[in-house]
């Protein structure tokens, strides 16, 4: 077990955002609530039960916090000015990093001084964390904000043991190379001890542009158990490089989703929804790359064609505000409330909206009520590193029942196989799998769910942190 002690924290998480988010009130009073997003989803219980330390950022500009304890966990916040914010997070990190990295969905921008910022931005939570770390600790840097980090904190203590695991998909070589600052990037990423990736195709691309921009010489070799070897050798240091799928707390919410409140819960929903034949649902943050409009227009086909009743149906899409000041994020809710709109006035009835769709966030046990609700879930993204929210919903349905339609970009199509996969680009394909899942034998069914479980609640996000942490090495038993 890790230990925060006077002389610092011996195993620290190093994120863009810590797991709680400040929130200012129009009463002038500050709250504490969940930060949004798969990473914490991910981490939060695994730090939380193993009381380690985490360094990020409170969520506002301009916010002045001191080191906190909370639960057992040791919170460092990182200050971000309004300029920051609105360069190194909405601008390099989601104008830049985010659309580039996800096979440019939406076009990037190129700025230097949203380069600068983050620059900047990097070195200061290198400097945050250089103070906190006990001698010799792990430190685990996450995510496409943080890229810089792990050389910089490297270069201030060269005592730590360091990993770095990305989020988000590692792009194509060629797209990557589109980036200015490519050779910057990839040097920061080479001051980890080892750099993981959700896909060995990420692994891949990271291996041959670590040789090509960088000149090294990557070798094969082992990294660990489940990982696809890869080895790069920097001056006397090895840099290992591999890809770790990561997961859930997978039996937290199999325990939830069986508690008799949220089981009242969903049958309260199912009420509420008027108790259609079937509710399909979708839960996203509001981003563009989740293919939140596919889905909706592929509903809309079917009722057009008259494929699906109208009044069999009900869909419901939760949706957390996600990043609303950057302008392609503005221009994406406007269309999904437009086809919203469309639909529900075309096909609707008085008391009976055929779309139901909340812009909000709503807690754990909410979640899991609506999972277990849900005939169908959908999960389209254009492109996806992962996506928990499709391990959420199989780790939800320990009666087998439901269906999951899952697009073949998400990383998590490699592993959850028997769900019905799709190609989001192709919306008859959409329709089809949307309607064979509304349809689907429920012994079909049931064995499709039976295999996705076994797959979801084996492999959970505590198998994930410590293979990650293993092939770094770690000298902290967990
Ligand atoms: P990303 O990290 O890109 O947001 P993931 O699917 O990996 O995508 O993780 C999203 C996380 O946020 C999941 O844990 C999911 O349950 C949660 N989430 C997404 N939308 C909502 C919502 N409207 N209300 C509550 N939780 C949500
Ligand atoms: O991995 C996806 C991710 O970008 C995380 O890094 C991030 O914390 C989360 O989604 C939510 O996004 P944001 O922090 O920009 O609200």
């Amino acid at each position: 077990m890790s230990s925060i002690g006077e002389h610092g924290a011996d195993f620290l998480v190093v994120a863009n955002r810590l797991p709680v988010d400040l929130e200012r009130l129009e009463d002038g009073t500050q709250r504490w609530k969940h930060s949004p997003g798969g990473l914490v989803s991910a981490l939060e219980p695994f730090l939380r039960a193993h009381s380690g330390a985490w360094v990020g950022w409170p969520g506002i500009a301009d916010a002045e916090v001191d080191a906190f304890e909370e639960d057992g966990l040791q919170l460092h916040p990182v200050g971000l000015s309004a300029a920051e914010v609105a360069d190194y997070y909405e601008g390099f990190s989601n104008g830049t990093l985010w659309p580039l990295y996800h096979d440019v969905v939406a076009p990037p921008a190129f700025h230097r001084h949203w380069w600068n910022a983050y620059v900047r931005v990097n070195q200061r939570f290198a400097d945050v964390t250089a103070k906190v770390a006990a001698q010799g600790a792990t430190v685990w840097v996450q995510d496409y904000q943080l890229q810089l980090v792990p050389a910089m904190l490297r270069e201030l203590r060269p005592d730590l043991r360091i990993g770095f695991f990305l989020h988000i998909p590692f792009p194509p070589v060629e797209l990557f190379m589109q980036l200015p600052w490519r050779t910057e990037i990839i040097r920061g990423l080479l001051g980890a001890d080892l750099v993981g990736f959700h896909r060995p195709g990420g692994a891949q691309n990271f291996l041959w542009l670590a040789r090509r921009l960088v000149g090294l010489e990557p070798s094969r070799g082992a990294v660990g158990v489940r990982t696809r070897p890869g080895v790069v050798q920097v001056g006397d240091r090895t840099v290992r490089v591999g890809a770790f799928p990561i997961s859930i707390d997978s039996s937290s919410l199999d325990a939830l989703a069986r508690s008799k409140e949220v089981q009242a819960r969903a049958k309260q929903i199912r009420e509420d929804l008027g108790n259609p034949k079937k509710i399909l649902l979708g839960v996203d943050r509001l981003d563009y790359t989740k293919g939140i409009d596919v889905r909706l227009r592929a509903l809309n086909e079917l009722l057009v064609d008259g494929r699906v009743n109208p009044e069999d149906v009900a869909m419901v899409q939760l949706a957390t505000p996600s990043r609303e000041r950057v302008e392609h994020y503005k221009q994406m809710r406007g269309d999904i409330e437009q086809i919203v709109g469309r639909i529900n006035g075309e096909f609707s009835t008085v008391g009976h909206p055929v779309v139901h769709y909340l812009h909000q966030s709503v807690d754990r046990k909410e979640l899991a009520a609506f999972m277990t609700a849900a005939d169908v879930m959908v999960v389209t993204p254009v492109r996806d590193g992962m996506n928990l929210v499709c391990k959420e919903y199989v780790a939800t349905r320990y009666d087998l029942g439901g269906a999951l339609v899952l697009s073949e970009f998400a990383g998590a199509a490699a592993e959850l196989t028997s769900a019905f996969l799709v190609n989001p680009h192709d919306l008859d394909g959409v329709k089809n799998a949307l309607e064979a899942a509304l349809t689907v034998d429920p012994a079909e069914g049931r064995r499709r769910m039976r295999a996705l479980r076994r797959q979801v609640l084996t492999h959970d996000v505590d198998r994930w942190a410590r293979s990650f942490l293993d092939a770094l090495g770690t000298q902290t038993a967990f």
